[in-house]
């Protein structure tokens, strides 16, 4: 895992698992405390990405709930900052998928810099049946394609989603890929045939 998902990830748990007698404030402080104390920056891996955006604060203060109409217009709004590529081609090619889904590499203190980044997506998700070892966080993607088709828009919809997850769920635990830079766009097209090329070993 790399550690702008791990550090995010425990940052929510720590925030979200803070006791309810103090103050929201209170533990927001103190959880940031702790965790600025054992963050620190090392090469790329720079401490700031401790802090929070706008959009994640709205989901940390509000239990991952915000008020369902701010919801909506900051999904659009990181819709409309979503970048499909030019040349209009969504899929790439699923074999190279299935070896950015199984890297973890990338952003961290150890990485060189300018390397690829891995998409770490077996991680939160069951993919290829031949990986046996997956996370639960994220649903199971097995038989994605065969279950929803590969039609143009809903290969716009996986780009969109690996690209930018909170664009169609605004407080989604997944990393946002493509927003963050850490995957690149050939990258994201050959995630895309993973999930929905018939011929990827997702869906046969
Ligand atoms: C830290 C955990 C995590 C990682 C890593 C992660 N995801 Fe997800 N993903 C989720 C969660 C949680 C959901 C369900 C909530 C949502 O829709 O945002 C999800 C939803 C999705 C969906 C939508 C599923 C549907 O039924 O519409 C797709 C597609 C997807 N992920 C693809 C990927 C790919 C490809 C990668 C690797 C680049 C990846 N995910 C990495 C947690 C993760």
């Amino acid at each position: 895992m790399n550690a702008t998902i791990r550090i995010s990830i425990l940052a929510a748990a720590m925030i979200a698992a803070a006791p309810a007698a103090l103050a929201d404030s209170d533990h927001r402080a103190k959880a940031l405390a702790m965790m600025k104390q054992d963050f620190v920056t090392k090469g790329q891996a720079t401490a700031d990405r401790v802090s929070e955006d706008g959009l994640q604060a709205i989901c940390n203060r509000t239990g991952n709930k915000p008020p369902e109409k701010i919801a909506q217009r900051l999904e659009a709004d990181q819709m409309a900052a979503v970048k499909y590529p030019a040349d209009g081609k969504l899929m790439g090619d699923w074999k190279a998928g299935e070896k950015i889904a199984q890297s973890g590499r990338g952003f961290t203190w150890s990485d060189e810099p300018g390397l690829p980044v891995g998409g770490n997506c077996y991680n939160c998700h069951q993919i290829a049946p031949k990986e046996t070892s997956f996370g639960t966080v994220g649903p199971s993607l097995f038989h994605f394609g065969k279950l929803r088709g590969n039609t143009a828009d809903m290969q716009k919809y996986v780009y969109g989603k690996i690209y930018n997850a909170k664009s169609f769920s605004l407080c989604s635990e997944m990393p946002r890929f493509g927003h963050i830079g850490a995957l690149k766009e050939a990258q994201i097209k050959h995630l895309v045939a993973l999930l929905l090329d018939p011929e990827s070993p997702v869906n046969k």
